[in-house]
């Protein structure tokens, strides 16, 4: 039968062939686990490569003004002995006390009780007289209009030292937080310098106050898993390093009115990668009786800004959360 395969032959040859199919499989799939290793393992060396790479261009940097705290920057060397945000001892003290966003019921009751007791208050300009008036001591209010913030910061840390030196209870009142942009760490860098340990009673920043007061959460699940706060304003009217846009993450923009109208220009630039429609919300005077809430988009808020004549201060939020407690409509 010369030609002709028999039933067993078809059977021997389907045999064979699929043990060649079994062994071409097998061999096949030795091969994608050794490139898949080869692929995971090239991976570890860049992402270790990588992680050196940072390493070696990290550097801690605290970029102190070297002209006007020189001698701070020495200071950060020195030793903080521990507990030395503890209630104060008797004699004289000095306590940077954050007031909040200025209405009054912001306050703590620490910084109630510190107001109350101490014997001089020397507060910022743009505190409320509702919460100045709460001021049980003497109160000086620093000058700092426009041009002279470095002379008012001056005559705020003499006031201070002067309290101190007369044995005073001294209490240095902030607005928002103490260490949210208010120079809180060089405060206590320069009182520390004349041997006075600051201690920091925390405040509500207008980054926490601004958002609450709107409705608008900073973190929601499934929308945002964090939150970024950055100044919108660099020291000496220069840039200040942009944050890079990240899905799910809100953003909060502080000292950022001026800067309204070039916003979109800056952080739809690909570095940045900002979405131009990303929603946004400008909240104005947070906590006052004249507090506005506007709501737009990246891409719009120069032109809303402009007609609705946004002024300072203000907090600019970025991101899905502005969006996602406004009542539906009827
Ligand atoms: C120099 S920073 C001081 C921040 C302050 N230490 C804090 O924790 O809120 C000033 C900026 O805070 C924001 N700010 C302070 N009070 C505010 C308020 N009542 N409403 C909206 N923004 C406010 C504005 O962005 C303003 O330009």
């Amino acid at each position: 039968m010369t030609g002709f395969t028999t039933a067993n032959d078809g059977a021997d040859v389907w045999a064979a062939s699929s043990t060649g199919i079994v062994v071409l499989v097998g061999a096949l799939s030795a091969l994608v686990s050794v490139l898949i290793a080869v692929v995971v393992l090239q991976r570890q060396r860049l992402q270790r490569a990588g992680s050196k790479e940072r390493d070696a261009q990290y550097s801690p940097q605290i970029a102190w003004d070297k002209g006007t705290t020189s001698a701070l920057a020495e200071a950060l060397g020195t030793h903080v002995p521990p507990g030395s945000i503890a209630a104060p001892s008797p004699g004289p003290s000095i306590t940077l006390v954050g007031a909040g966003v200025g209405n009054p019921d912001h306050l703590t009751l620490g910084a109630l009780r510190e107001l109350q007791t101490a014997d001089l208050v020397v507060a910022d300009q743009l505190l409320p007289p509702t919460i100045l008036a709460l001021a049980g001591g003497r109160l000086v209010v620093a000058n700092k209009t426009k041009g002279r913030a470095h002379e008012a910061q001056e005559e705020i840390y003499d006031a201070c030292l002067a309290g101190l030196r007369a044995g005073q209870r001294v209490v240095r009142l902030k607005g928002g937080d103490p260490f949210v942009f208010g120079r809180g760490a060089e405060e206590v860098l320069r009182f520390r310098q004349h041997g006075y340990e600051a201690r920091v009673l925390p405040g509500i920043s207008s980054c926490i106050a601004g958002p609450g007061l709107a409705g608008i959460p900073l973190t929601l699940r499934g929308v945002a898993d964090s939150f970024v706060v950055t100044t919108a304003h660099g020291k000496n009217d220069t840039d200040p390093r942009w944050p890079e846009f990240q899905p799910y993450r809100t953003f909060v923009f502080l000292m950022g009115v001026s800067q309204l109208p070039r916003l979109h220009n800056i952080l739809t630039q690909t570095r940045y990668g900002f979405p131009s429609r990303l929603p946004m919300a400008i909240v104005e005077r947070a906590s006052h009786p004249k507090q506005r809430v506007l709501r737009t988009t990246l891409d719009q808020v120069a032109d809303l800004a402009a007609r609705q004549h946004v002024t300072s201060p203000a907090v600019l939020i970025l991101g899905e959360v502005t969006t996602c407690l406004q009542s539906a409509p009827n």
